[in-house]
């Protein structure tokens, strides 16, 4: 039985879109920061072959060993790096990479991180409350509920999981320390909030924000947006596919900004930031996913795409 039949397979959300968004052309480099399973990066390159080259990134070791055998038969055209997309630019650079004519992000966590029990993401089954991406980091999602004193800890779950009961649960984290599973955490939330909040568990949103804390989700996005301007080819093209609100609006945010030159605050007499343009957007709405995608993949359900062309 092959490698991939015995494994939970990330299905590739809005693949479609994204190859055709990313423009792929035989012969060109592309960088595929969110690597997971390799199932947008398998779709690219089969695209941009023959002559193509492929660099992905994951921060995860897991998704470089599984995707590494996915794409055994493309080893001579990829280069598969276990790093941040923080890191994007130093990457590119130290593999001889630059420039590259389109860059992809698919954000958050795969189908395989999050069904893979022992990980921590999920609260339909108990284990360790880790959640991290990458097991160098430092801090896991029990860290954080067990050490954070209790207003930083309500100001990350409102702030990052838009969560309207922050305060309360918050407070009762803090009662009930020390808290080491996800099925405790899940618990207790459950029983600040009640079990039913239509059709989302009651502990999606605090599940949801630990993982962007745990992981710096937004700082890491925002410093890998910015260096893409300078990995990018004229006319490359910048994909990114996003799955919560606050992904998407930092994603909005620079390209809108990236597609002004001056970026001096209303009111100032003269231009003092000298900001070029350095983007054009290609698509002024998100694209998401069909209505078949959605029954077919229901994880692809609030998944948005922005495309973005380097001038
Ligand atoms: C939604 S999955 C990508 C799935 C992939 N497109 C596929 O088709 O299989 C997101 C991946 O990005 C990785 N990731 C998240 N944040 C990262 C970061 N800051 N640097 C590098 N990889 C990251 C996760 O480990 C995960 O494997």
């Amino acid at each position: 039985m092959s490698l991939t039949m015995t494994l939970p397979i990330h299905i590739p959300v809005l693949l479609k879109e994204a190859v055709e968004a990313l423009q792929v052309e035989p012969g060109k480099r592309y960088v595929d920061c969110t690597l997971g399973s390799g199932g947008h990066t398998m779709a690219i390159l089969e695209k941009s072959l023959p002559g193509g080259q492929l660099l992905g990134i994951d921060t995860d070791p897991e998704a470089i060993r599984i995707a590494k055998s996915r794409l055994a038969d493309y080893a001579e055209s990829t280069i598969l790096v276990n790093d941040n997309f923080a890191n994007l630019e130093t990457i590119c650079e130290e593999n001889d990479f630059l420039p590259v004519h389109g860059i992809i992000l698919d954000l958050g966590i795969s189908s395989l991180q999050l069904d893979t029990t022992e990980r921590g993401f999920s609260f339909q089954h108990d284990a360790p409350l880790d959640m991290r991406f990458s097991p160098a980091q430092e801090f896991t999602a029990a860290d954080m509920v067990n050490v954070l004193f209790e207003d930083k800890l309500a100001q990350l779950i409102r702030d990052y999981g838009e969560e309207r009961y922050s305060r309360q649960i918050a407070k009762r984290i803090v009662e009930k320390r020390p808290i080491n599973t996800t099925l405790e955490l899940a618990h207790i939330v459950e029983q600040v909030i009640g079990s039913r909040r239509g059709k989302i568990h009651p502990a999606t949103r605090t599940f949801l924000a630990l993982r962007i804390a745990v992981n710096r989700e937004l700082k890491n996005l925002d410093i890998a947006l910015t260096q893409t301007i300078n990995c990018l080819n004229r006319q490359g093209r910048l994909v990114v596919i996003s799955y919560h609100s606050l992904e998407d609006r930092l994603v909005k945010q620079f390209m809108k900004r990236e597609t002004k030159g001056c970026i001096c605050p209303p009111g100032t007499p003269v231009c003092r930031c000298g900001h070029m343009p350095s983007l054009k957007l290609i698509s002024k709405k998100v694209i998401p996913p069909s209505l078949d995608e959605i029954e077919s993949n229901p994880r692809s359900r609030s998944a948005k795409l922005r495309v973005a062309e380097r001038l």
